[in-house]
């Protein structure tokens, strides 16, 4: 018994002692509660901006790998023909540095894509004198990039007679910065396909480009049917574009026609390469115009072209300044009898899909033969 109740005396010393422990912890724990509590809302709290720091600076981390990313591959499709040259990323510099060049005091540059402010330095002017071409195909090339030329001498530009008419190509380039002149020359005599005019060569030249091509239509091939203007980086099944324009309902007069882009609004964002400034252009939109990788005019349009051009304040989109010129010569563009031939991108080879259309945007030369010498394989296309 007494050991019970010292045994149960004892359970409730214990018990006691326990209470009264919990008791005497009670505040204590109490405090760590507290404590803990408080920590974990000043840990919850630091992660919280923590985490929010890291995130802005990821961001901007992402931000700036973009960026340079964005410029690395600006810097290759500039110099590798990557990519149409209306998609390449150049921030003109003279719209960094010095302001849009169309302020003169004497307003001289409003002649700057009066072409024959220029002169040609090589020349074929025999190309349209012994046989009248139906289309002549005008390349505007970079002075650099002669992989592009190969391409096309290779493929849709080697071939002189389609489907019955004669076709000749002619590749237009300016002045580089370097003396390529001696190469150019020894490239001219081994092909007789140059043109080349002593303005510079730059991105933001390309309207002076489209506009000697222009004159020279004008002083050297104005007998010729049709001519397009095509971009160096474009497959061109040149047979479906002779067989378009040999149509019956094909105009021979006043007729432009190819990828018709309507109410384009004028880039005002100075990090666009297709920045224009309102001083250049004051309107908000473009006129109607045909996309610059391919479009195709009767040929007595390139001589009002030319005398137009004096009327008309230069800016550096030679598709949207060609819309130009037909807006001030009352003209309408025409839409192609199937528009859908006139693609942009390609995603991917597909010889029955190459053998309807007329144009696409190529990646590289390489893509252009490769699709070139499938397209030509014998065998069905479908
Ligand atoms: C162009 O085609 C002809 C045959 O019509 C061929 O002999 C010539 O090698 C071709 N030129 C090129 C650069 O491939
Ligand atoms: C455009 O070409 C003209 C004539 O060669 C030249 O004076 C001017 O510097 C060129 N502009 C640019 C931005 O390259
Ligand atoms: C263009 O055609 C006209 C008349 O048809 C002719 O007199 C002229 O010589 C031709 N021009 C060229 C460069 O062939």
């Amino acid at each position: 018994m007494g050991d019970q109740k010292t045994g149960s005396g004892g359970k409730r010393l214990k018990r006691q002692s326990v209470e009264s422990l919990c008791y005497q912890k009670k505040p204590s724990l109490h405090f760590w509660f507290q404590f803990l509590l408080l920590l974990c809302l000043l840990v919850f709290i630091l992660c919280f901006y923590l985490f929010n720091l890291t995130l802005s600076w990821q961001e901007k981390f992402l931000l700036h790998r973009q960026q340079w990313f964005f410029n690395k591959s600006n810097q290759v499709n500039v110099s590798a023909y990557k990519v149409h040259p209306k998609h390449k990323a150049v921030i003109p510099e003279i719209y960094k540095t010095t302001g849009p060049p169309t302020v003169h005091p004497e307003g001289i540059q409003y002649h700057q894509a009066y072409p024959r402010n220029y002169r040609f330095i090589i020349d074929n002017p025999e190309t349209c004198q012994k046989e009248t071409p139906f289309l002549v195909l005008m390349v505007p090339v970079e002075p650099s990039n002669v992989q592009a030329w190969d391409a096309i001498r290779q493929t849709w530009g080697n071939e002189s007679l389609v489907q019955g008419q004669l076709v000749a190509t002619l590749f237009m380039l300016g002045r580089s910065g370097e003396d390529d002149s001696e190469k150019l020359k020894q490239e001219n005599l081994q092909h007789h396909d140059l043109i080349q005019s002593d303005f510079m060569d730059t991105y933001v030249n390309l309207t002076i480009k489209t506009m000697v091509i222009m004159d020279w239509l004008t002083t050297r091939c104005r007998n010729a049917t049709y001519t397009m203007k095509v971009d160096s980086d474009m497959f061109l099944n040149i047979d479906n574009l002779v067989i378009m324009l040999k149509k019956a309902e094909i105009p021979t007069k006043e007729y432009l026609t190819g990828n018709i882009m309507w109410n384009i609004p004028v880039i005002r964002s100075k990090d666009s390469k297709w920045y224009v400034p309102e001083e250049m252009f004051p309107d908000s939109k473009y006129p109607t115009y045909t996309m610059g990788m391919g479009y195709i005019f009767s040929n007595d349009l390139p001589e009002k072209f030319v005398e137009v051009s004096k009327m008309i304040k230069p800016f550096n989109i030679e598709d949207a300044y060609i819309g130009m010129c037909m807006k001030k010569l009352e003209l309408e563009l025409t839409p192609p009898p199937n528009p859908s031939q006139f693609k942009t991108y390609n995603t991917k080879y597909n010889r029955c899909e190459y053998s309807q259309i007329i144009t696409y945007i190529l990646g590289s030369p390489q893509e252009l033969v490769n699709y070139w010498t499938d397209l030509k394989k014998p065998g069905p296309h479908c």
